[in-house]
C-alpha cells in the first residue's frame, strides 16, 4: 500500500530487510479491517546514543488523527528502553507532510544535503532528543 499512501513510487525505499530484521523493534496499528499504520525503527547497532526511524506512514482515512504521534511516542520509550537519547529520520526535501510533521513532534529540521544517498539525492534531516 505505501505507494498509495506516500501518492508516489515509494516501495523501494522499504526492502524487506527491514521487516526481517527490525520487527522487534517497529510498529504497526490495526483497525480490524487492516493496516492503519506502521512505524519502521531501530536503536543504532553502531551508535550507541541514537535510535532511526527509517519509515512511517498512515492511512489516508485515519491521518491527522494522532495516529502517527502515537506510534512516534511508542517509539520513543522503546528506544529510551535500549538506551537511547537521540532520535534522527530522513525525508525528501517534496514531502512537506513529513517535514511539517516531524516538526510537530519537536524534531530540528535541516537544510536539505545534497547528494545524502549519492549523486542526484537530497534529503533533509531530522534530529530529536528524547
Ligand atoms: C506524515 C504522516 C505519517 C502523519 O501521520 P498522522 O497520523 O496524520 O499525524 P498525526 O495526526 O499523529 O499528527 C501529529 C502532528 O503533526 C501534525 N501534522 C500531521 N500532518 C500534517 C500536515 N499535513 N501538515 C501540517 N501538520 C501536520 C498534526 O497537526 C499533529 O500536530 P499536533 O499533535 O501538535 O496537533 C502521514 O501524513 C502520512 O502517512 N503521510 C504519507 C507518508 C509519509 O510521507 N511519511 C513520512 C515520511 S517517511
Amino acid at each position: 500500500m505505501v505507494d498509495d499512501w506516500w501518492g508516489r513510487p515509494i516501495l523501494p525505499s522499504v526492502p524487506r530487510l527491514f521487516l526481517d530484521h527490525f520487527h522487534r523493534t517497529s510498529l504497526i496499528a490495526e483497525d480490524g479491517g487492516g493496516l492503519a499504520g506502521f512505524l519502521i525503527g531501530f536503536p543504532s547497532p553502531s551508535l550507541p546514543d541514537e535510535a532511526y526511524i527509517h519509515f512511517v506512514g498512515v492511512s489516508p482515512g485515519f491521518r491527522k488523527s494522532g495516529l502517527a504521534r502515537g506510534l512516534y511516542e511508542r517509539f520513543f520509550d522503546l528506544a529510551r528502553d535500549h538506551g537511547r537519547h537521540v532520535v534522527k529520520a530522513i525525508t525528501a526535501p517534496v514531502n512537506a507532510t513529513s517535514i511539517a510533521f516531524h516538526r510537530r513532534m519537536g524534531f530540528e529540521v535541516g537544510d536539505p544535503v545534497p547528494g545524502y544517498n549519492g549523486p542526484g539525492t537530497s534529503l533533509v534531516t531530522f534530529v530529536r532528543t528524547i
